[in-house]
């Protein structure tokens, strides 16, 4: 009995451990109320384009009038002339979603009427003003099966104080007798109408528009960034969390990243409209995807060292510390392909990023016919300091070299003292190899943004496992 509980409890912590390594992102995406109320003034200024393309139907009825009887009219030819929306709210609502809260919106519309009653024919035009219009909208969000984020109206409510009519025409007198009844009547069609209009621009605008964040985004030939949603968005008091996948993964061949992504302890910040965390696992997915695919290769040949440069790659150079070298090779060119060993790892700390690559340098000496001939192999590490830049809608950044530590791990040319190579490498290295490696990384990669968003007024800051960095947007 003991014994089947404690498995069951192991299950159980089991599932409960993946499922909680499932969830944890590998980028965050924070929009805070102030990004919220951006969004909120860039949809109500949308909202209101739509509202004032209402299509209001014709109505008619009958009603009493002494002597007369009853009397029959219509109103067509309904056109809205203006629809303000000059107040609006907007707010997180934990667990939920967003509330959207309009008040004292105004429309103002103009119409035809006519009447018919045996005898009598006539007809006119009228004004009517509706005032004191409140909407309020509940909208619910969530992921498709893509990891998506998706937006439906989860309630919709209008309240309309007050609507006047003003009718002009012979029989005016008439109407405004029952002003009342027709005003009660356009009230119900308003308030029918207006969220109609709030429903199907959420569907046909919103939605669209939401769906327009990057799902995958295709970086090269090797690579793509999978941003698709582990979980629905979140509503907290302070702010929606978007918690994405953050992961690089092989165009070729999508393999399981092997080393989890860490639970990210994201700071409470509010003067910036969204906060992004960029976890180290999405960077190391990164180092992961490109070292597996052998693209963190890199040639170093003479060519690319600058004429002034006095440590030309070639044997005469090498003669200094490898003797033996030029004797076999008299006046060759030479060739360094370097080569991660393994999958190099960045790790954020509070103020500071760093990476410690291994990586192999194998040497050859290049014959008059082209061919290559492998004359030694080093192993080479050292600690190197990132910095991580973010532009408008790209992540990016640059590396710069520590003092490199070498080992010979193989000789073509018996036996020499790899440390005397030590000067000649950290200059290829850092002269050489890092600023091609770093002209690669400024143009950085895509980050989630929806269309038309760009980011300004950045703040970065390394945090435990984790960047945050935190912009104000504009929508373009
Ligand atoms: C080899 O490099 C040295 C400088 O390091 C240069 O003076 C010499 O001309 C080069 N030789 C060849 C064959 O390129
Ligand atoms: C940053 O990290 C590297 C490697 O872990 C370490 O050598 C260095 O001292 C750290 N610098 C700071 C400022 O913490
Ligand atoms: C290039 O020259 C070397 C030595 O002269 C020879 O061993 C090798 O087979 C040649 N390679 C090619 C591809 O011709």
């Amino acid at each position: 009995m003991t014994t089947r509980r404690l498995a069951l409890a192991a299950s159980v912590l089991a599932i409960c451990t993946v499922l909680t390594r499932a969830t944890n992102p590998g980028f965050v995406a924070r929009i805070t109320v102030k990004g919220l109320d951006y969004a909120r003034q860039e949809g109500i200024a949308a909202l209101q384009k739509e509202l004032a393309k209402l299509k209001l139907p014709d109505f008619s009825g009958t009603f009493k009038v002494k002597l007369l009887g009853k009397v029959h009219y219509t109103f067509y030819s309904l056109n809205l002339r203006s629809f303000q929306l000059p107040s609006s709210q907007i707010a997180p609502i934990p667990n939920v979603g967003l509330k959207v809260s309009i008040a004292n919106a105004f429309a103002q519309l103009r119409g035809k009427w006519r009447v018919k009653k045996r005898f009598i024919r006539d007809s006119g035009s009228f004004d009517l003003k509706v005032e004191g219009l409140s909407i309020s909208i509940g909208l619910k969000l969530g992921s498709d099966a893509s990891g998506r984020p998706t937006v439906t109206t989860s309630e919709c409510g209008t309240h309309i104080s007050n609507v006047r009519v003003h009718i002009s025409g012979r029989f005016g007198w008439l109407y405004n007798l029952f002003h009342k009844k027709i005003e009660s009547s356009f009230r119900r069609t308003m308030e029918g109408k207006v969220c109609g209009a709030v429903t199907s621009s959420v569907t046909t605008k919103l939605q669209p528009y939401l769906q327009t964040v990057p799902v995958t985004a295709k970086i090269d030939k090797v690579a793509g960034i999978d941003y698709s949603l582990v979980a629905p968005p979140a509503a907290t008091a302070q702010s929606l969390d978007l918690n994405l996948k953050g992961e690089f993964f092989s165009l070729a061949h999508r393999s399981a990243v092997p080393f989890p992504p860490p639970a990210l302890a994201f700071p409470v910040d509010h003067d910036r409209m969204v906060y992004c965390g960029a976890s180290s696992y999405f960077f190391n997915t990164a180092g992961f995807v490109y070292h597996t695919a052998g693209a963190l290769l890199f040639e170093i040949t003479d060519a690319m060292i600058p004429k002034e440069f006095k440590f030309h790659l070639n044997t005469s150079t090498f003669s200094a510390f490898i003797p033996q070298l030029e004797k076999m090779y008299p006046d060759k060119l030479m060739k360094l392909r370097i080569k991660t060993s393994s999958a190099p790892f960045l790790t954020i700390t509070p103020g500071n990023l760093s990476l410690t690559p291994v990586v192999d340098i194998q040497a050859y000496v290049i014959l008059p016919n082209s061919s290559l001939v492998p004359v030694f192999l080093l192993s080479v590490t050292s600690s190197v300091s990132a910095k991580i830049m973010v532009t408008s809608a790209r992540i990016g950044g640059t590396l710069e070299l520590g003092r490199l530590q070498l080992s010979l791990k193989h000789s073509d040319v018996g036996p020499f003292s790899v440390q005397l190579l030590q000067a000649l490498m950290n200059f290829y290295g850092s002269s050489i190899l890092i600023p091609r490696i770093n002209a690669r990384l400024k143009e950085g990669f895509p980050l989630p943004l929806p269309a038309r968003i760009q980011l300004s007024n950045l703040v970065i800051q390394p945090h435990q496992n984790f960047l945050l960095f935190g912009a104000d947007v504009r929508y373009v």
